[in-house]
């Protein structure tokens, strides 16, 4: 099903193997409008998008991807960095001809976060694939932050902290801090394709294209942005009025 709303193409799909499908056309049809760069996201919306894409025909050997976050402190190849998953699900398949994550080894954060900004002011991103969070962040980008910001360094909630502790040999090791893109580069890419599952995102999803665009919830910013596919499946989508 698909719906129309003030700026958002909402799909509406059984499951997220759907979701993957429709999310792939998003992609296609960018490439074919002439995309070069492409913002990614982690996390595990983006799985079945990435597969499709790893499976596909589709060529990103000339094309550029930017993405929206990593933790400070991990190394590239540490198995719990955001580049070591982009390199699983979709880099090793597909490599592009850049590819671009914050340096999360760089523990100067000034320098980590404008070089980044530099990076994406070089690579204007053209299709900006993105998560949501319960609370309604995109990106790291958690109630309270400035609309307008730009890369940043984060400080994790105790919550991600301990909810992240499993993956980890300690406690030691789990990361305190994030480089995120802000809200404010994330709404300045060309297009935004934002995804969501289930029941425990059904709020946040309301609230993020029914509610009032607030800093309480970081993704209602997308409702100030021309051009946003969403996907749902049925869970994520139960709290819409419309
Ligand atoms: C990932 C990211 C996060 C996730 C969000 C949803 O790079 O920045 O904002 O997109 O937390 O995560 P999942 O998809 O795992 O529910």
């Amino acid at each position: 099903m698909m719906t129309q709303g003030t700026n958002m193409d909402l799909h509406i799909v059984k499951d997220q193997a759907e979701g993957g499908r429709v999310g792939f056309q998003v992609f296609k049809d960018a490439l074919a409008g002439g995309a070069k760069v492409l913002g990614l996201a982690t996390g595990s919306s983006p799985i079945t998008i990435y597969n499709e894409l790893a499976g596909s025909q589709l060529d990103f050997s000339q094309l550029t991807s930017v993405n929206l976050d990593e933790y400070v402190g991990l190394n590239a190849d540490h198995p719990q960095s955001y580049h070591y998953f982009m390199q699983k699900n979709l880099f090793n398949a597909k490599p592009f001809a850049h590819s671009y994550v914050p340096d999360g080894s760089n523990l100067d954060a000034a320098a980590a976060t404008s070089q980044y900004d530099q990076i994406i002011a070089d690579n204007p991103i053209d299709l900006q694939l993105l998560g949501l969070g319960q609370n309604g962040h995109i990106g790291f980008n958690e109630p309270g932050t400035d609309p307008e910001s730009t890369t940043h360094k984060v400080t994790l909630t105790e919550s991600t902290i301990a909810a992240n502790a499993r993956f980890f040999e300690n406690e030691d090791e789990v990361p305190r801090y994030a480089y995120s893109m802000g809200i404010g580069s994330i709404l300045k890419a060309k297009q935004i394709l934002i995804v969501a599952y289930g029941e425990a995102k059904a709020k946040a999803v309301a609230a993020m294209i029914e509610g009032p665009v607030t800093p309480d919830v970081p993704a209602s910013y997308l409702q100030t942005h021309p051009r946003v596919t969403v996907i749902l499946d049925e869970a994520a989508a139960s709290q819409l009025k419309h």
